[in-house]
């Protein structure tokens, strides 16, 4: 049966009150990329990156799934096929929408990590300066969040459920961040149908064999009740 291969980002999460980085406005416009989300920038200024993450994870807590993140559950659940999530997001709301199989390639907001020895935990709402590691006890913790400069995760199996995507959706993504913006090349390398569902064009729109414009509240359950309709 037809696997289907679903990319979001930030804008999936918007309209559950959860800032874009890139719209008016957005976490771009209110920090700089270098200061809070770079390895460089955490052991210059660990307590600046920490009340940065503080603040986000407080909020994502906080925020509700919205018909988007619902819709994409109720895809993985009635479609007969395998529906993989591959989220930028760090953010847990495709989760609490009631997805499963969510692979999320830049880490989570609710995960912590040790820089020393590489130990994981779940990190408590508010991480503290030089928390020591559960582990090891160096006081290194930092947020499980993949940093500009730093390898997404799971990128052997992303790439291999790409491989044999037969739907490949983009959802809520400005396509300027790579890897990630360049996974519909991969999808298309491997013949699958591809659509971008966005507010404003990607990108990458052009792209796409498709692109519906608007909001993802509207779009995400219209076009996953198409696709369920058609099977
Ligand atoms: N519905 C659908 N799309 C929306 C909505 C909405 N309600 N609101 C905004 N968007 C779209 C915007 O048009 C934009 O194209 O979501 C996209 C958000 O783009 P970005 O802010 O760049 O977020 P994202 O693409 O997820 O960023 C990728 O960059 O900073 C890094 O690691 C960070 O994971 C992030 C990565």
């Amino acid at each position: 049966m037809e696997k289907i291969v679903i990319l979001t980002g930030a804008g999936i999460s918007a309209e559950s009150g959860l800032g874009t980085f890139r719209d008016e406005g957005g976490l771009w416009a209110q920090h700089r990329i270098e200061d809070v989300a770079t390895p460089e920038g955490f052991a210059r200024n660990p307590a600046l990156v920490h009340a940065f993450y503080n603040a986000r994870r407080v909020q994502a807590a906080k925020a509700k799934p919205n018909d988007a993140h619902i819709a994409l559950a109720r895809l993985q659940r009635d479609w007969p096929g395998e529906v993989v999530i591959v989220t930028q997001n760090v953010d847990s709301l495709h989760e609490a929408g009631g997805a499963e199989n969510v692979v999320h390639m830049h880490g989570l907001l609710a995960g912590a990590l040790c820089a020393s020895c590489g130990h994981r935990w779940t990190s408590p709402p508010e991480m503290a300066v030089a928390e020591p590691c559960p582990a090891c006890a160096a006081p290194t913790a930092r947020p499980d969040v993949v940093w500009f400069g730093e390898m997404p995760y799971y990128m052997d199996a992303i790439y291999d459920h790409l491989a044999g995507a037969a739907f490949f959706a983009s959802i809520g993504t400005s396509g300027q961040v790579y890897p990630a913006a360049a996974f519909v090349h991969e999808a298309r390398l491997s013949g699958a149908q591809t659509i971008e569902l966005n507010l404003d064009p990607s990108d990458g729109a052009s792209v796409f064999d498709q692109v519906i414009l608007g909001p993802a509240t509207e779009t995400v359950p219209r076009w996953v009740d198409g696709l369920l309709g058609s099977h």
